[in-house]
């Protein structure tokens, strides 16, 4: 399928200042836009102008939240040159979300031509700074017309571009995470695996709540005995044990495989560290982080990349984690990580798309 290419007449001004930047606030000239009608498949893929969208009210979407989207960066190397980090990952993971909220599956390869596509009219948005990139976007809603609750036979498939900052106003300063034990995010059999828009919906209160008791994210727990740690809103977790052993919840079915969590696991073992997937009671973390047997912890994430956690409070009890500062393996791994996303550091997993 060839991507119909309609240009701006009107582009916008670029930020001036980087050092502004905000994540997801900005976006850019063009967005790109692919169709799906029953019988007929996918079809009329077209890099446009950004601007609003056109949906019939009673679109499946904005009723019953058939959502999914996808989240990855375009960097600017140190070479001058633009590069991604594992697009068909995500362009994977959305497949198994649509599979999940019954919506049609879409080929790899037509979303990296569509994102090819869009990014030869926009890459120039990347910023230039440290810590900064172009967010990506990837979305699909359910468009049918129609109030039964049932899969829709028309899709749109569209990705916007938003020049990033850091996720966190605070940048890689450690951050603190309230562990919520009333209210849930995922069930098991539920779909706290999808990237989907009411997993984000149903995390609103509760992250609300914990900014107003001054934590960064929620750390959830597991939605059958409130005992288990799931993720954090926007990351996978990760928790350092003496010093030499990174343990994580193991993927259950009701927490997102993060591609960063999976990027992390993979390049801690070759900087030879342990890296254990399993289920972890919340019991446990709070008396290993007193011990001091919990040496370091940080969560992972696209937007959130390696963030440095300092604090945990569970039931009213605030508990630190390792020194408070940001943990040394923690530091190795976001530059480690780092360093590949920007072109300064050999790629020896083959994860990064030059453009
Ligand atoms: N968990 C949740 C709930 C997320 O929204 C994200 C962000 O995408 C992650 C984990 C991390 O996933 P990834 O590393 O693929 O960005
Ligand atoms: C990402 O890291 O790409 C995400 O999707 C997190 C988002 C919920 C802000």
């Amino acid at each position: 399928m060839e991507i119909q290419m309609t240009r701006t007449s009107a582009p916008k001004a670029k930020p001036e200042d980087e050092s502004k930047l905000a994540f997801g606030k900005i976006f850019t000239d063009h967005m790109l836009m692919i169709e799906y009608d029953e019988g007929r498949g996918w079809h009329d893929a077209r890099v446009v102008p950004y601007g609003p969208l056109s949906l019939d009210p009673a679109c499946s979407v904005l009723h019953y939240g058939q959502e999914i989207f996808e989240g990855l960066k375009c960097y600017r190397t140190a070479q001058g040159r633009f590069q991604l980090f594992r697009p068909r990952d995500n362009f994977e993971r959305m497949n198994r979300s649509a599979q999940r909220m019954g919506m049609a599956p879409i080929d790899v390869e037509l979303c990296m031509k569509g994102l090819l596509a869009l990014l030869d009219a926009d890459k120039d948005w990347t910023p230039h700074s440290e810590g900064t990139s172009l967010y990506i976007r990837p979305t699909m809603i359910a468009v049918d017309p129609f109030l039964g609750v049932a899969a829709s036979s028309k899709y749109l498939f569209y990705i916007i571009l938003s020049p990033s900052g850091a996720y966190y106003a605070s940048g890689l300063a450690p951050v603190g995470i309230y562990v919520e034990d009333q209210m849930v995010r995922a069930v098991r059999g539920g779909v706290g695996f999808a990237k989907t828009g009411g997993n984000y919906a149903a995390s609103i209160v509760a992250g609300a709540q914990a900014k107003h008791k001054g934590y960064a994210q929620v750390l959830w727990l597991d939605g059958v005995h409130q005992r288990f740690i799931e993720e954090v809103g926007a990351m996978n977790m990760m928790f350092v044990y003496n010093g030499k052993e990174i343990v994580t919840p193991e993927l259950n079915g009701s927490i997102l495989p993060g591609i960063t969590r999976d990027s992390v696991m993979k390049l801690a073992q070759l900087m030879g560290y342990t890296v254990c997937e399993r289920q972890m009671a919340i019991d446990e973390v709070i008396a290993d982080a007193r011990s001091g047997r919990i040496t370091e912890a940080f969560g992972t994430g696209t937007a959130a990349v390696v963030s440095p956690v300092n604090t945990i409070c569970y039931k009213e009890e605030e508990v630190r984690l390792g020194d408070g500062g940001i943990g040394t393996i923690t530091l190795k791994l976001y530059q480690q990580l780092t360093d590949i996303q920007l072109g300064r550091a050999e790629d020896p997993f083959g994860w990064t798309l030059q453009l």
